[in-house]
C-alpha cells in the first residue's frame, strides 16, 4: 500500500485507537470488535513484548482492518513491523535514522512532532505528514495552529490526551486528518474480553467523527 493510500485510509477512519496490549491471543477479537464499531485502522504499539505478535495476527486474520505499527523508535523494528505485516508506522518522534529504514522498506510513516524543530527536521525528510504528540500537554489545538504558520503544507494526526470530550477542537482544524487515542480500547477492558464495551466506544467514536467531518 502506498503512502497516499494509506494516509487516506487514516483521515476516513477519523479516530484512530492507540492499542497497548499484554496478551497477543486478545489481538483478533479486538480487532473485530473495533471494525463491529466502525473503526477499521488499528496502531498496535511495540510498547509491550506482545505488541509485535499482536500486529502480526491483526494483519494475518483480520483483512477488513489496517495494521499500523505505534511506537516504532529504532531502524531494527522496522523491519520487525514490516515482517509483521504492518502497512504503515507511527513513532512518537522523529529520527533521521528511523526515517532511513522506512524509505528503504518502503512503509508510510507518521512521525512524532511536538515542536518547530521537530516539523522542520520532518519536512527536510519530506515527512508533511506527522503525529501531533503528545497533543494536550504540547499545546492542543492553538499549538497545532500556530505550527501551521510556519509549516502550511503539514497535516496532523494529534494524539496523547484526546477522548470524547475534545476532539471537536482538533478536528476543527483543516490541517487535521484524523486523531488518536487509547480511550477506545481500554487495558481493562482487554482483559477481560469487554469486546462490547470496545465495540461501543469504537461506535461513538466514529459517529462522532462522522458528526464533525461527514
Ligand atoms: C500515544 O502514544 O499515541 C499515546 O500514548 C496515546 O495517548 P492517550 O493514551 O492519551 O490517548
Amino acid at each position: 500500500m502506498d503512502e497516499t493510500a494509506a494516509i487516506a485510509r487514516l483521515e476516513a477512519c477519523g479516530v484512530i485507537p492507540v492499542v497497548v496490549i499484554e496478551d497477543a491471543s486478545r489481538a483478533i477479537d479486538l480487532a473485530h470488535a473495533l471494525v463491529a464499531g466502525g473503526i477499521d485502522v488499528v496502531e498496535v504499539t511495540l510498547r509491550r513484548p506482545a505488541g509485535l505478535a499482536a500486529l502480526e495476527a491483526i494483519a494475518r486474520s483480520v483483512p477488513g482492518a489496517l495494521p499500523v505499527a505505534g511506537t516504532v523508535v529504532t531502524p531494527a523494528q522496522v523491519q520487525q513491523v514490516k515482517d509483521a505485516g504492518a502497512k504503515a508506522v507511527v513513532s512518537p518522534g522523529f529520527s533521521e535514522a528511523v526515517d532511513e529504514a522506512l524509505k528503504a522498506a518502503g512503509l508510510p510513516w507518521l512521525p512524532g512532532v511536538a515542536t518547530a524543530s521537530d516539523c522542520m527536521r520532518a519536512v527536510a525528510a519530506g515527512r508533511i505528514v506527522a503525529k501531533f504528540f503528545p497533543a494536550e500537554t504540547a499545546g492542543g489545538p492553538p499549538a497545532l495552529k500556530a505550527l501551521s504558520g510556519p509549516f502550511p503544507q503539514m497535516r496532523f494526526c494529534p494524539t496523547g490526551g484526546v477522548g470524547l470530550n475534545n476532539l471537536g477542537s482538533y478536528l476543527a482544524l483543516p490541517q487535521v486528518i484524523c486523531v488518536g487515542g487509547s480511550w477506545l480500547v481500554p487495558a481493562d477492558a482487554i482483559a477481560s474480553g469487554d469486546w462490547a464495551r470496545v465495540t461501543r466506544l469504537a461506535k461513538e467514536a466514529s459517529e462522532a467523527f462522522r458528526a464533525l467531518r461527514g
